[in-house]
């Protein structure tokens, strides 16, 4: 899967992504990550490549030619048009069902967007998917880039080296993920639940299960409503909160 970020601060997509879990995945060529600087598009002597709001206002305003010849250029030798992503707190919110849709494109294009914002119209010509990170306003457009990133990189199969933790963790089958532990046994007077030194595979499972339902009914309970249960699930949730209105 091939990344394009068209941005105003490259170095900070690439310092930021090439190193841990996404770093060894360029390196190993699972994914590439091209990080293309606007200004150099510029055409103007000064490489400027923004200015006033026409209506006037506070800031600047990035301008449609620069990102237009920036895109032409990473486009160009692409097989189909991709999908281009602007990031901005006015999108859809970027969840893990968006991240799962995305892993499945062969290029993807992100805008990082800067200033008071860039101009409607390069937004209307080329961009096809408006995400948000969430809805707090951040300095510019580079930090959710990375987030989605770095969230769809690992879907990548073979980015992960333990194939099947991507599987098991939190939001599979729409649930938090049950709590983990490792050596010692005991720390700080708190041991290590005893089902888990136990070697039983099912009730280890089932244990875990349980777990994943408690704290999703407890921090996220939003989460349940979309959540794949059984009917031992939900059994065990009506026992949550049963005991809860005792
Ligand atoms: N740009 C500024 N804030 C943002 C946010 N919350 N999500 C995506 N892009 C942004």
């Amino acid at each position: 899967m091939n990344f394009y970020v068209m941005t105003l601060f490259p170095e900070m997509i690439q310092n930021g992504l090439n190193t841990s879990i996404t770093g060894r995945a360029i390196a190993q060529g699972k994914i590439s990550l091209k990080a293309v600087d606007i200004r150099d598009y510029s055409t103007d002597k000064y490489r400027h490549v923004d200015d006033y709001p026409y209506g006037g206002g506070a800031g600047m305003v990035m301008q449609p030619g620069p990102i237009f010849d920036c895109y032409m250029d990473l486009t160009k030798d692409m097989g189909k048009k991709p999908r281009v992503i602007y990031t901005t707190p006015q999108g859809r919110v970027f969840t893990q069902d968006v991240a799962q849709e995305l892993s499945k494109e062969e290029d993807l294009v992100f805008l990082c967007g800067h200033y008071e914002g860039v101009d409607e119209r390069i937004l209307e010509e080329i961009v096809t998917d408006n995400l948000s990170i969430g809805d707090y306003v951040l300095t510019g457009g580079e930090l959710p880039a990375m987030v989605m990133i770095d969230a769809i990189s690992r879907l990548v199969p073979g980015v992960l080296s333990n194939e099947s933790s991507a599987q098991f963790e939190s939001f599979q089958d729409g649930l938090l993920e049950y709590p983990q532990y490792t050596r010692p046994e005991e720390f700080h007077g708190k041991k290590v639940p005893q089902v888990l030194l136990s070697g039983h595979h099912a009730n280890i499972e089932r244990w875990r299960r349980e777990k994943s339902l408690e704290r999703t009914w407890q921090r996220r309970p939003e989460l349940l409503k979309d959540a794949v249960l059984d009917k031992k699930d939900m059994a065990f949730l009506k026992s949550l909160s049963e005991n809860q209105k005792e």
